[in-house]
């Protein structure tokens, strides 16, 4: 599978570079207009209380930018951000340790939240709702439980699940957003905006193309934006024109509503080798050769999105649409076999 289209995926350099392209302020932060006009009001309400934000829960896919906005609300409200994320920690000391260091308005993020084993996330109950943290000294019948205030504090969970979260931590956010897939004017404009940062050239059709090609995913749109700069310079002066998206783009073997090999796997797999009856995700991920999570965090919803596969209690199913993209028609069983075959 190609890095560039699993948000999932990314190294060091890609994370220093993705912190220069992420916005500081609210106003900056592009799209998602319904989280942002909310989270002003709570910011503001907040700020003219003199208390801390709401803790507060962002999920939804890879790449939409929960990280950027655990940033910006931190930087809104004026505070400290302490970063750490549920496979990080790994006792309950560790979270202890973390939480009593944390000053009065601090934000503490904590990224992949719903990785946070059981044990650790009962510490965060009552550090959540009452800002106290019971801590056990000793051990056996001489073990002494002692509580200790902490100050009051905001946390920032993020993830890209929050299915996988317990109903109890769930609960204890008094802010939940879920952040969606951006539209293609969104994307055209952060495609624009990253260019500039980065000081790269490129023209409003060009823009528009890799927008229309990035599933909805800005850190897939400011991949591709880098890719299709270096098509640019090789081929070119340096300057993004359409013409040369185009070809980049279909080098990179993305089709021209963003699908790669591995979505057109998934869909050929749904329509040809299950020959359109539902398929669980199981069978599905063994088929692809892929994860279960990352066919349900990175491909699946995009092609829901668009109306290409959905979620039926008896599988994954494709849909009429998936087909006529395909070019394939709806038909039987035995006309559709051998059809297709990628
Ligand atoms: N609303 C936005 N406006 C402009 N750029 C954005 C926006 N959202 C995300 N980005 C860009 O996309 C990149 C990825 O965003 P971010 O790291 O915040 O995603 P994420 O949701 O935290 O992903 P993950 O689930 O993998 O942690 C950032 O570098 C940022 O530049
Ligand atoms: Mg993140």
């Amino acid at each position: 599978m190609s890095d560039i289209f699993n948000p999932n995926i990314s190294n060091i350099q890609e994370e220093k570079q993705e912190n220069v392209l992420r916005p500081k302020t609210l106003d900056e932060y592009i799209g998602q207009s319904k989280v942002k006009k909310k989270m002003k009001v709570y910011i503001e309400a907040a700020k003219k209380r003199g208390e801390p934000l709401d803790h507060v829960l962002l999920y939804g896919p890879p790449g939409l930018g929960k990280t950027t906005l655990a940033n910006i609300i931190s930087n809104e409200m004026k505070s400290n951000l302490k970063i750490t994320s549920g496979p990080a920690i790994d006792k309950p000391g560790d979270l202890a340790a973390i939480l009593t260091k944390l000053q009065a308005g601090d934000v503490l993020f904590i990224d992949e939240i719903h990785r946070l084993n059981k044990n650790i996330e009962e510490i965060l109950y009552p550090a959540l709702e009452d800002f106290t943290l019971d801590i056990v000294i000793g051990q056996g019948p001489t073990g002494k439980s002692i509580r200790i205030n902490l100050p009051k504090f905001t946390l920032i969970g993020a993830t890209t699940r929050a299915g996988s979260l317990t109903t109890p931590l769930r609960d204890r956010f008094g802010i939940v957003e879920r952040l969606e897939l951006y539209d293609e004017k969104d994307l055209a404009t952060i495609v624009k905006r990253s260019a500039k940062i980065l000081n790269i050239d490129i023209d409003e059709k060009a823009a528009n193309e890799i927008a229309k090609r990035s599933r909805g995913t800005p850190r897939i749109a400011n991949r591709l934006l880098k890719r299709v700069s270096d098509y640019a310079l090789v081929l070119g002066d340096g300057n993004i024109n359409l013409e040369i998206t185009r070809t980049a783009l279909d080098n990179l073997d993305i089709d021209e509503i963003g699908l790669n090999a591995t979505d057109r796997r998934l869909l050929d797999a749904l329509i040809v080798q299950y020959r359109g009856r539902p398929v669980g995700i199981e069978t599905l991920a063994t088929t692809l050769g892929e994860e279960t999570s990352t066919i349900e965090d990175v491909y699946e919803p995009y092609l829901i999105q668009i109306g290409f596969i959905s979620r039926t209690p008896r599988g994954r199913v494709a849909m009429p649409a998936a087909y006529e993209h395909l070019g394939i028609s709806i038909a039987t069983d035995e006309s559709i076999s051998g059809q297709l075959k990628f």
